[in-house]
């Protein structure tokens, strides 16, 4: 397996789906970033579960041999996917990347009073019926402190298993162009002993955003490449160009701005607020935490490091890591949306593969 395997331009070097394989579940798959990390260290994945439904067309479209389920997952019973496990077979890996912004520092409703933050129990109560080896949850760094995390501990410690300590990293730590940073923590099944798996990031040379994209046709202002669909860039308004035009290339910030063309929201705030919006990626660095708004300047640092534009759909796709084989169902909005609630796929193939390290069993 190549160590940048999503910058293979072919699907076959993705890993296939073969039924000799270790089999694993995908809960919360959304697009299918986890799921082809998982395939990539050698799994077969069998069931997949989300309830939106252009992720489970992008799902479908990708991963077409696994079973998706379009369900809220509260109402799944696990017969529904317990029998995507060939006779025989043991569950080896389950993959829980519940909804986040309940345990996100930037939501007001944080916490219990977000519906959303019980869902990653549901894992539990699935768990105990298809009783996976491993499981492997991937959340923001909040979820640690939260009271859901030691209601998960819990109920996890009745149903057999152990969950282990928590794990901080960093997506630009494990191969992706990209900061990003995420908790991970693995549960093995009782008597099975939970080690700290070792997530080294020694000998990993940092990608950048000119290893992700400075291969992509330079585009302008609504310019798109013929031959790729996602590498369309969008119209912008003509300040937004005289804007982009001011702010330095590589890395530069709206703090170079001459006064007229400064927003006013801007000119009376705090420096740090906003900060970022219509900032440029630096090619020699890695680009910020991607969002649903990527391909918009003022969300973000999310303009060109050289072009007077936003980044594209494609440009945000390689960011978080999918491979450019990879096909999303959706208008542009829809798109983004995808590609900003992923996993970077990269990042989640290396912690696989470390875990699977740690725990030859799964
Ligand atoms: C962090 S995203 C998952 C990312 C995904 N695993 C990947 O590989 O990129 C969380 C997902 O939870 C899904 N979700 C939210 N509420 C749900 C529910 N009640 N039942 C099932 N899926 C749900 C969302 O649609 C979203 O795709």
């Amino acid at each position: 397996m190549s160590a940048n395997f999503w910058k293979s331009r072919s699907r076959a070097s993705a890993g296939g789906n073969s039924a000799d394989k270790p089999i694993a579940i995908d809960l919360f798959c959304g697009s299918g970033a986890v799921t082809t990390a998982i395939k990539a260290n050698g799994y077969r994945v069998v069931a997949a579960v989300d309830i939106n439904r252009i992720c489970g067309v992008t799902y479908r479209k990708n991963h077409p041999e696994v079973i998706f389920k379009r369900r809220d997952i509260r109402s799944l019973q696990p017969s529904e996917l317990a029998v995507a496990i060939p006779t025989g077979k043991q569950l080896k890996l389950m993959a829980v990347c519940a909804p986040c912004q309940p345990f996100s520092s930037q939501n007001r409703r944080r916490g219990a009073a977000d519906t959303r933050a019980p869902l990653i129990l549901e894992s539990v109560r699935l768990a105990r019926a298809l009783k996976p080896q491993l499981i492997i949850y991937e959340n923001v760094p909040g979820i640690a402190a939260s009271a859901i995390f030691q209601r998960l501990k819990r109920s996890l410690a009745s149903a057999g298993y152990i969950l282990g300590i928590p794990q901080r990293v960093d997506a630009a730590d494990f191969g992706v162009p990209q900061r990003r940073v995420r908790c991970i923590v693995a549960a093995v099944r009782a008597p099975g002993r939970i080690k700290d798996f070792a997530l080294s990031t020694q000998g990993s040379e940092r990608v950048t955003v000119r290893d992700a994209l400075a291969d992509l046709r330079p585009l302008s202002s609504g310019e798109s490449d013929p031959y790729d669909p996602l590498h369309i860039s969008r119209v912008h308004h003509e300040i937004t160009l005289r804007r982009l035009a001011a702010i330095p290339q590589d890395g530069g910030s709206r703090d170079s701005l001459p006064p007229e063309l400064q927003l006013e929201c801007h000119r009376n705030r705090d420096r740090g607020d906003f900060c970022d919006v219509y900032g440029r990626m630096r090619w020699d660095g890695v680009a910020p935490t991607l969002t649903t708004g990527c391909t918009d300047v003022t969300r973000g640092r999310y303009a060109h490091p050289r072009d007077d534009r936003a980044i594209t759909l494609r440009e945000a796709a390689r960011l978080q890591t999918f491979p450019d084989w990879y096909r999303f169902a959706g208008n542009r909005s829809q798109i983004a949306e995808q590609i900003g609630n992923a996993v970077p796929v990269e990042m989640f193939r290396r912690l696989v593969s470390a875990l699977r390290r740690s725990y030859p069993d799964a």
